[in-house]
């Protein structure tokens, strides 16, 4: 099991360009299957959700070629359509082929899919919008067995604007003939992306985006070179690493619309920024001001993703923050370790008070998560003495290479 030795203290300094965003490549990766023709995918970001995801195509028959950042997808010679454990155990978006298969070959069996153990992850949503697309679901013996002769155009409503249970419903609404509404839509970026990847196959899909999704039936697609949007949670991992060591950092490939409302809280805090069209820049030149209040919300909110990164940065700000997380129950598996930084952190239910220290210690800690590790190596960065974060593994699923990229800008931190 690897792990990551940070020497805290460092000011960090740089540009960093961010990598293609892991939740929106990896509902792009499963709508390849829609095509018969070959997709090529670029600027494809070195993380193991990726691999996994084209290991799946594999094993359906897919051809997947990668090499140069790039990686070509045949789904024409899919002739497999079941997702054994083994494949979708490690990771959440192995659900997302559902949708596609459904759309285009009318049948598709997905043992439960993985993922972070953030909470109970349930899929009732997914399930409640392809039921109402007419497929037939059995759920047995730790699959969901999927049937459909032919997807029914309609409405759906959402309970919950559930990012995956929209994506799924959208890819499986690609196909055919007929219209199909979804209300209250995830309206995250990774949607609008998903909807661009589709309507650059030849699909055509409607107010991605927005909290009402149109996506109208089209009988054939057709190829396409499409590149990923950067991923906005690597961007705000970055700069509130920079925010808690002091310094600044340039960030190319990100787009300021889609983390706003952290750059103005970390500019409340007293932080300084440049904003371009595809970069930003930013200071961070004395200690911050606490963020005083803090809820995750679906997306145009603050991103439950980056709960943990940002509250690895109030536990050396000045002044105390309330850091409410609204999504995933079992969110926080960073606070006992974060203690053991010397953070001062108090659990009330969904709610963390963080009040900041002068400084932490460098200790031995553990990662449990892909966000809650970051959070663990921000913590590193400015703590006192030497941080060692155990189970590098989940952070490498959301983050390419962590190490070469905060060496670069100044961090002394090394993969062991
Ligand atoms: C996506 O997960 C992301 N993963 C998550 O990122 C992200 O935290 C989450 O969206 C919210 O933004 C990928 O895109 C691969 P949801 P997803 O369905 O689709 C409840 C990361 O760190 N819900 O929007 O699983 C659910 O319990 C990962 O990169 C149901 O109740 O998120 C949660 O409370 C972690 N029933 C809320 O909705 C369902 O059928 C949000 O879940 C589905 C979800």
């Amino acid at each position: 099991m690897q792990k990551f030795v940070v020497c805290g203290g460092q000011k960090l300094s740089g540009t960093l360009r961010v990598d293609s965003s892991k939740n929106a490549i990896l509902p792009i990766i499963a709508g390849c299957i829609l095509t018969d023709e070959p997709v090529e995918l670029q600027d494809i970001p070195n993380i193991t959700d990726v691999k996994k995801m084209f290991d799946i195509l594999r094993a359906m028959g897919a051809k997947v070629e990668t090499g140069d950042g790039r990686a070509v997808i045949d789904s024409s010679t899919i002739s497999r359509f079941e997702i054994p454990h083994h494949l979708a155990k490690d990771i959440r978006s192995s659900i997302f082929m559902l949708g596609p298969l459904i759309a285009k070959y009318g049948r598709a069996r997905v043992a439960y899919p993985g993922g972070c153990d953030i909470g109970s992850r349930p899929i009732d949503l997914h399930l409640f919008g392809l039921r109402e697309l007419g497929v037939n679901i059995c759920e047995e013996y730790g699959f969901i067995d999927c049937y459909c002769e032919k997807i029914r155009p309609t409405t759906i409503h959402l309970d919950y604007p559930s990012v995956g249970a929209t994506e799924n419903i959208m890819m499986a609404s690609v196909l055919g003939s007929g219209e199909t509404t979804i209300f209250n839509a995830a309206k995250e970026p990774e949607i609008v992306d998903l909807a661009n990847f589709i309507c650059a196959i030849g699909g055509r899909v409607e107010g991605a985006g927005t909290s009402t999704i149109k996506i109208y039936g089209k009988t054939t697609l057709h190829s396409t070179s499409y590149k990923p949007i950067g991923d906005r949670i690597i961007a705000g991992t970055y700069l509130l690493g920079v925010a808690i060591c002091g310094g600044s950092v340039t960030l190319t490939n990100c787009n300021y619309n889609d983390i706003s409302l952290l750059v103005n809280k970390l500019h409340n805090s007293g932080c300084y920024f440049n904003v371009e069209s595809d970069k930003m820049h930013m200071e961070a030149n004395s200690r911050l001001l606490s963020i005083q209040n803090i809820e995750t919300q679906p997306y145009p909110g603050f991103p439950t993703d980056l709960q943990a990164q940002v509250m690895a940065l109030q536990t050396v700000s000045e002044g105390t923050s309330v850091i409410t997380e609204n999504l995933f129950e079992t969110r926080f598996k960073h606070v006992p370790e974060l203690i053991k930084m010397g953070a001062k952190i108090t659990l009330r239910d969904r709610m963390a008070i963080v009040r900041g220290v002068e400084s932490l210690s460098g200790a031995e800690v553990s990662a449990t998560d892909l966000r809650g590790g970051a959070s663990l190596v921000l913590a590193g960065l400015v703590a006192k003495g030497q941080t060692v974060v155990d189970g590098a593994h989940f952070i490498d699923r959301g983050y390419p290479s962590l190490e070469e990229k905060l060496s670069s800008i100044g961090a002394r931190i090394e993969r062991v």
